[in-house]
């Protein structure tokens, strides 16, 4: 078990960090991702097209990101005078981590006349490097903006690639990246759960693999899953994602029943070990010595800045957000 650094109870931290953000002027932005006591005090809690936007709207003094590094990132890059915060700077991401800089230039360097969209699971050095940033929850929409002739590298996510040329029927060049929680999910265990639960509709994130989202009855987002089964008629359902999703499930859909898509038999969750990394403790601790901060370079931030804010404009213009 992990050591603690106070003393304090869960009831005093969010009391304590719920007198901090106050006091410093601060917002608690979280991903779907985080546990349920994080996504209870947050100001904000949503899938990544929402926290971007949210950071993009930002004028607190300081913004603390309850989710990995990628996505704090994207909120320095959209508000480079404030201070941002992420509660442990060892919150990766393996997809992000499966597109070095130096090697996607080289792939790209491949395939001239391609325009780049990039997944926002991406370091901001990648983004540098993209026409346009993309999530789950506006890809089809973004990548249907441009003529069906034009020619796109889809980094680095190869599911959701894959997935967006499947329906849309381009031929997008695939970075070879996936996500562990995600990828892993096997189709076998998913195959068990629906004979065993007939009445159960399946939704994965498409970040699953192409057998899971061709067994599925919704594919989308964080967001757009939560979405769907609020206002779906079904009772049950299987969920092919991380686990902390069904916390926002079971608060807006209490009466149906939510089954987690295991990553093995020993035990019923599926959970992202880099968004775990945040708890309480660390998230008040971060605010009151004001560290980690996220800290980039002027350059990479300007150049950075430029495919988030298209990504932020066409789905405005397309009423996506
Ligand atoms: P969304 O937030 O777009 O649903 O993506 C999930 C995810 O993997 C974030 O890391
Ligand atoms: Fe990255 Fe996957 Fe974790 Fe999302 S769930 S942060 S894509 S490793």
């Amino acid at each position: 078990m992990e050591q603690k650094a106070t003393t304090f109870t869960d009831m005093e931290l969010i009391e304590k960090i719920t007198q901090l953000k106050k006091r410093k002027k601060a917002v608690l932005l979280a991903h779907f991702y985080q546990v349920p006591e994080i996504q209870d005090i947050a100001d904000y809690v949503g899938d990544s097209l929402g926290l971007a936007q949210k950071a993009a709207q930002s004028n607190s003094e300081i913004i603390l990101f309850a989710g990995v590094h990628f996505m704090a990132e994207t909120a320095k890059i959209l508000n480079p005078e404030t201070k941002v915060l992420l509660p442990d700077l060892e919150a990766g991401c393996s997809l992000a981590d499966s597109c070095p800089r130096d090697r996607f230039a080289d792939f790209k360097a491949k395939y001239p006349g391609h325009i780049v969209i990039s997944y926002i699971n991406c370091t901001a050095d990648i983004k540098t490097l993209s026409d346009l940033i993309c999530t789950s929850g506006n890809a089809v929409q973004l990548v249907e903006s441009f003529p069906k002739d034009q020619k796109i590298i889809f980094a680095p996510d190869k599911n959701l690639g894959g997935y967006i040329n499947s329906i849309t029927g381009r031929d997008m060049v695939l970075w070879d990246g996936t996500c562990e929680v995600h990828d892993i999910l096997s189709t076998e265990a998913i195959v068990q759960m629906k004979i065993d639960n007939p009445d159960a509709k399946l939704v994965a994130h498409p970040e699953c693999k192409a057998a899971v989202l061709e067994l599925a009855d919704f594919v989308g987002s964080t967001t757009a899953m939560l979405k769907f089964t609020m206002n779906d008629d079904s009772q049950k359902y299987i969920v092919a994602t991380e686990t902390g999703i069904l916390h926002q499930m079971h608060k807006n859909s209490p009466d149906k029943e939510f089954l987690i898509v295991p990553t093995d038999e020993t035990c019923s969750c599926n959970d992202c070990p880099y968004m775990k990394l945040n708890t309480l403790e660390k998230i008040y601790l971060s605010l009151q010595n004001e560290e980690p901060e996220i800290l980039l370079d002027k350059e990479v931030m300007d150049k950075a800045k430029v495919p988030i804010v298209r990504m932020l404009d066409i789905s405005k213009e397309l009423g996506l957000i």
